[in-house]
Formats: C-alpha cells, sequence, structure tokens
C-alpha cells in the first residue's frame, strides 16, 4: 500500500544511423528503401523542400514508384520565415491525408528548415513517429540533419520552440549539391570552421588554402570528403554524450551566443550560418582580448570566412543588441553565460564572466583585426 508519494524512472534508448549514401535517389540504391522501409503496396508520406523538388522531384518520385510505393508528396517552401508552427501543421495534416500508420516513417527531404520542421512534426504527430533524413543543404549534412534536435521559430526568437527527436536514419548525399547556390555552400562552412576552430586542428589545415575551391566545387572530390567526415566527426563526437544537453557547457555552441538574436533581427538578410559567421569573428575577438588565441591565428580564422564567401561583421552588432543576445542565451544555458571561447586552434573553453566593457572592447579590436592586412582573403 503506497503513502501518497510515487517516484517513476524510466529510461529511453536511442539508437540513431547516419550513413553516406551517394546517388541516393538512383533506382539501384538501397539505402533509402530499408531506411524507409518500402515495401511494394504500401505508401509515404514524402516531405520535400519546393526547390529541392524542382531539381530533384522527378528522380525521388521515379524512386518511389519503382519500389512500388505510392509517394504522398507536400512540397514546402524552404527559408527562415517559414519555419513556423502552421508549417508543422501542414505536415500533421498532410499525415492524417496519407492516412499515415504509428510506426511508418515520414521521408523529410530539403534543407536545414525542412529537416528541422519535418522533425518537430513527428514528434509530436501520435507522439511520436518514426522519420528519415536526407538533407540537401551543406549546413543539413554536417549539422542540422545529423543531430537530435527539431524546431521552429516563435515570436521572433529562433528555434524557441522544440523538441530531441533524431531520425532514425540520415542518408548523406553530397551530389545533392550540385544545384545548391555557391551562398548557401558558404553558409554551411560556418558550421564546419566552427567544428575547426574550437575541436579539430587537422580540419582547420584541410580547410585552409582550399576553402574557396571546395565551395566552388560543392565539396566534390576526396578533399570535400574528408572535410564533411571530419565536421561529422566532431560534430557527434559532442552530441552524442549529451543529446538531451543536460550538460550546458556546449562546444558546439562556439557562433551560436549572439547569432541568434543577429539573425532574427536581420531577417530576411544573414542567413544562419552568415550570424554564426559573425559571432564566430567576434568570439575570436573576445579569445584575442583575453589572450587565449594569438592575432595571428584569429586573422587565419576570419580568411577562412571570408574564403566562403561569408560576413565578419554586421551593422547591428552594436554592444547593447550583443549584450541583450548574450543576456538572452544566458537563460538559454540555464543562467551561465557559457560562451564557448578557442584556446587555440582546435581547443576550447567557456567564458562565465564577460562583461560589456568587455564586450564593447572585442567589438573595436575585431575592427582593428580586420584592417590587417592577413585578414583578407
Ligand atoms: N537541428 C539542428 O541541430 C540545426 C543545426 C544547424 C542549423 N539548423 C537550422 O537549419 C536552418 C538552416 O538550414 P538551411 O541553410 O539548409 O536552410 P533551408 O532549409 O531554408 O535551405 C536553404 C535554401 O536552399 C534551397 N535548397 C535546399 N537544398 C537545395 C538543393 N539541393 N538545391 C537547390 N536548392 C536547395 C531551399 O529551397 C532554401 O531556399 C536554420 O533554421 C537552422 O536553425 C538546425
Amino acid at each position: 500500500m503506497s503513502h501518497g508519494d510515487w517516484t517513476v524512472r524510466a529510461r529511453q534508448d536511442v539508437v540513431y544511423r547516419v550513413t553516406d549514401a551517394p546517388d541516393v535517389f538512383a533506382p539501384d540504391n538501397g539505402a533509402l528503401a530499408r531506411a524507409a522501409r518500402l515495401e511494394p503496396g504500401t505508401s509515404r508520406l514524402v516531405v520535400m523542400d519546393e526547390n529541392v523538388f524542382a531539381h530533384h522531384g522527378h528522380a525521388v518520385l521515379a524512386y518511389f514508384l519503382g519500389h512500388r510505393v505510392t509517394p504522398h508528396v507536400l512540397r514546402l517552401t524552404g527559408g527562415e520565415s517559414r519555419k513556423t508552427l502552421a508549417a508543422v501543421e501542414r505536415i500533421a495534416r498532410a499525415a492524417d491525408a496519407a492516412r499515415l500508420a504509428r510506426r511508418d516513417p515520414i521521408v523529410a527531404v530539403g534543407g536545414g528548415v525542412l529537416t528541422d520542421l519535418v522533425g518537430l512534426a513527428a514528434s509530436l504527430y501520435r507522439r511520436g513517429t518514426p522519420y528519415v533524413r536526407v538533407p540537401t543543404t551543406l549546413i543539413g549534412l554536417v549539422d542540422a540533419a545529423v543531430g537530435a534536435k527539431t524546431a521552429v521559430n516563435f515570436r521572433g526568437h529562433k528555434n524557441r520552440l522544440g523538441t530531441y527527436h533524431p531520425a532514425t536514419d540520415t542518408l548523406l548525399d553530397r551530389g545533392l549539391l550540385r544545384t545548391l547556390d555557391e551562398r548557401h555552400i558558404g553558409n554551411g562552412m560556418a558550421e564546419i570552421v566552427k567544428m575547426a576552430v574550437i575541436k579539430d586542428a587537422t580540419l582547420f589545415d584541410l580547410l585552409e588554402g582550399h576553402t574557396a575551391d571546395l565551395v566552388r566545387t560543392r565539396l566534390a572530390g576526396e578533399r570535400g570528403r574528408q572535410v564533411m567526415h571530419r565536421a561529422i566527426d566532431g560534430m557527434l563526437e559532442e552530441l552524442e554524450p549529451n543529446l538531451w544537453e543536460h550538460e550546458l557547457c556546449r562546444a558546439v555552441d562556439f557562433g551560436h551566443t549572439f547569432s541568434p538574436a543577429v539573425e532574427m533581427v536581420t531577417q530576411p538578410e544573414l542567413l544562419h550560418g552568415e550570424a554564426v559567421s559573425v559571432d564566430i569573428a567576434l568570439s575570436c575577438a573576445l579569445a584575442v582580448d583575453r589572450g587565449l588565441l594569438t592575432p595571428a591565428d584569429a586573422l587565419r580564422t576570419l580568411a577562412l570566412l571570408r574564403a566562403a564567401g561569408l560576413p565578419v561583421r554586421h551593422r547591428v552588432c552594436e554592444p547593447g543588441l550583443l549584450w541583450e543576445a548574450l543576456a538572452d542565451s544566458t537563460r538559454h544555458r540555464g543562467g551561465e553565460q557559457n560562451i564557448p571561447l578557442p584556446n587555440g586552434l582546435g581547443k576550447c573553453v567557456f567564458a562565465g564572466d564577460l562583461t560589456l566593457p568587455e564586450l564593447t572592447r572585442s567589438t573595436e579590436l575585431l575592427l582593428r583585426l580586420l584592417d590587417e592586412p592577413g585578414a583578407a582573403v
């Protein structure tokens, strides 16, 4: 007989796979058929970015029909302004219309906005439905589609509503980047530079002197493969032991302290990676000011960002807005600043005591660094 006091403890095992799958929509490539459990006579809800549909829709439809599976296709427009609860509701309506059963995986084909939306919809639909991701942007391949987080923006705040619900499978096909414009490749490069600076000096070396080429070739070739693999290795090494973010000191938050506010305030001007790049540049200046990074290594980082076509400063980045941005990130990090800063290239420390005068000084230091000849590409 209980005394009116119950404690429930349960554990959830999480297993998901991220797999290289070149030519993912080639008729004889079985990776997607296995991941989405395509069986003849069944149907699948396929949510696709509109631009991706324009370029690759034919191949996707042929793939499903070739497996004698009926694709119910929902096309969504990409871009940050479309990352809304209304879009999640559209996916849920499409799931109803497709008469989706509880264990039928939804297939998501698109950039980070689309995979975040489908992930959130899948986590809500029947309180959790499986889904499979095929990322089609560089940011998706190395970041958005390899982790567990889903989200929509809410009331002007970036990713304010979201869940942790990884896809059972993510299939990586660099070839899909062929149709993506260079600006969006640069956008993904920001997340790769992030991993290089705080975690992987070898990745930094792979990028240095080759960034513009990697962007132009859309990471085709052996160097592109190594860059993508190292970026994902580093990312998953950081995420796996902290998938639900119980630990709020996260190295992968480098470049994501000031950028959420900068990204939202500048909408639609700055892409996610562009705002991250502006934050990386400022964080490097903070690290130089603290004696953690040499000015020469900060200049090398700025040169990498610029070689990817990324901005390293923006007019909205005055101390008042940056201080407010830090206050919001501090709330997000449970009341601690936890600002990841490079401690030499390839290593990271966390700052918890940044003051407004120091932040102001660092914005000025960044301007001086940018005037140095070495900051140019
Ligand atoms: N969940 C996470 O952990 C995580 C991590 C990083 C970023 N993100 C999120 O990712 C989003 C940014 O992702 P994004 O930059 O991929 O944005 P996006 O999904 O809006 O795609 C960018 C643009 O590229 C187009 N596009 C996509 N693939 C294409 C292709 N292969 N060919 C031609 N055009 C194509 C889209 O139509 C869109 O216009 C942000 O909302 C960010 O918050 C999430």
